[in-house]
């Protein structure tokens, strides 16, 4: 049933690129230039109404939203706010008729995304779920379902869904550019062009894992590690602690690169393992920078790069490339280097991967 991998974890993050392939198909227009989303029943005029987006999922899939708060504020140019649905539901939150809420869930069935849905439409706002299980509980009660293909996830620690969760929110993005027309039609084509060939690009990132064996087996006596990142790389620094933290046990801080020397960079000593994401090109040169302070204290930094950037092996220990794609999608790339990184160091330390301890893979209790 694991199909020859050593865990469920591991074949879910080897199926990322069928995964990917099957949540894209039928949804880009055969010219590849419309995002076709059935699913949404809103009319035009609701769509054109919306005045704010509200995300709100937990774990992974509020990291999965983090990606969409950027991704729909560039791309549609209305605020987004993200927020964890077990404090989103208790705090008398400001939404109505105008506000569009996202929510996410793998699983369809977690008790706070559950009822941070239901307090939503409870109020007037429209429901959109991005979810992974047919006829969910998530699925029933929203409005309007974006389904994830991931098919289903075994392992606790959730990968394959989290990457078509971020699918899903650039298909949402796109859409409601389109919609709205807040992106030309060339720049809608170009970014759709890019995520039709992002599963074979995964696929490449999959069959380049002995780096990342590697830095497992050489750092996975560490205690703390750290994450660090700017814009989606951030996003994504939140999901590889949290891979990692799950799985390892290994305790791991994502930090916005720019914050380290508000206080985080006293904890930096030599040899703790950075793992450094600099694949924004807009914000390249900030992150060598970021590289430059935390070298300067003696840490271990791997860099994750975008192809080309090779300015970054001056300033990293090591250098890990990610495949050319359009930076507004490096995050399905950047995060499977992550999840790799949490598999083997967990594997190395001997834990269970695919049920680490206290954890349960689908969250019904509040
Ligand atoms: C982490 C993980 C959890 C889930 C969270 C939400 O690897 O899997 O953080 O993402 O419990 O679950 P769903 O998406 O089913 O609502």
């Amino acid at each position: 049933e694991k199909g020859g991998y050593d865990h469920f974890m591991l074949k879910e993050i080897h199926e990322q690129p069928r995964a990917l392939r099957d949540t894209l198909k039928g949804r880009i227009s055969h010219a590849g230039d419309k995002v076709i989303l059935d699913e949404i029943k809103m009319t035009p005029e609701q769509i054109k109404g919306i005045k704010r987006i509200m995300i709100t999922a937990c774990g992974t899939a509020y990291h999965a939203g983090l990606v969409g708060k950027y991704v729909i504020e560039q791309l549609v140019r209305l605020p987004v706010e993200v927020d964890i649905a077990s404090e989103f539901r208790y705090r008398d939150p400001i939404i109505d008729k105008d506000t569009l809420v996202v929510v996410v869930s793998q699983s369809g069935e977690t008790a706070d995304t559950l009822a941070a849905l239901r307090e939503a439409r409870r109020r007037g706002a429209r429901v959109v779920a991005v979810t992974n299980v047919i006829a969910s509980s998530v699925a029933r009660e929203a409005d309007d379902i974006i389904y994830t293909w991931a098919g289903p996830e075994i392992s606790v620690a959730s990968t394959k869904a989290y990457t078509t969760q971020l699918v899903a929110m650039y298909l949402l993005a796109l859409y409601l550019a389109q919609e709205r027309n807040t992106l030309a039609a060339g720049n809608i084509k170009e970014i759709l062009g890019e995520l039709k060939s992002i599963y074979a690009k995964a696929q490449e990132v999959l069959d380049n894992v002995e780096p990342i064996k590697e830095f497992a087996k050489q750092y996975h006596k560490a205690e703390d590690t750290f994450f660090i990142g700017r814009g989606l790389d951030y996003a994504v620094a939140l999901e590889g602690s949290l891979k990692l933290k799950e799985i390892s046990y290994i305790h791991a801080e994502a930090y916005a690169a720019g914050e380290l020397k508000h206080g985080t960079l006293a904890l930096i000593v030599e040899n703790i393992p950075v793992i450094a994401l600099a694949t924004q090109q807009s914000l390249f040169e900030k992150m060598v920078s970021n590289i430059k302070e935390v070298k300067a204290r003696d840490a271990s930094v791997i860099a994750l790069a975008m192809a080309g950037h090779t300015e970054v092996e001056k300033v990293a220990d090591q250098v890990l490339y990610i495949p050319k794609t359009h930076q507004v999608l490096a995050p399905i790339l950047t995060v499977i280097p992550l999840q790799l990184l949490a598999y083997y160091m967990a594997v190395y330390r001997g834990c269970d991967v695919d049920k680490p301890r206290n954890l349960a893979k689908s969250v019904t209790v509040e």
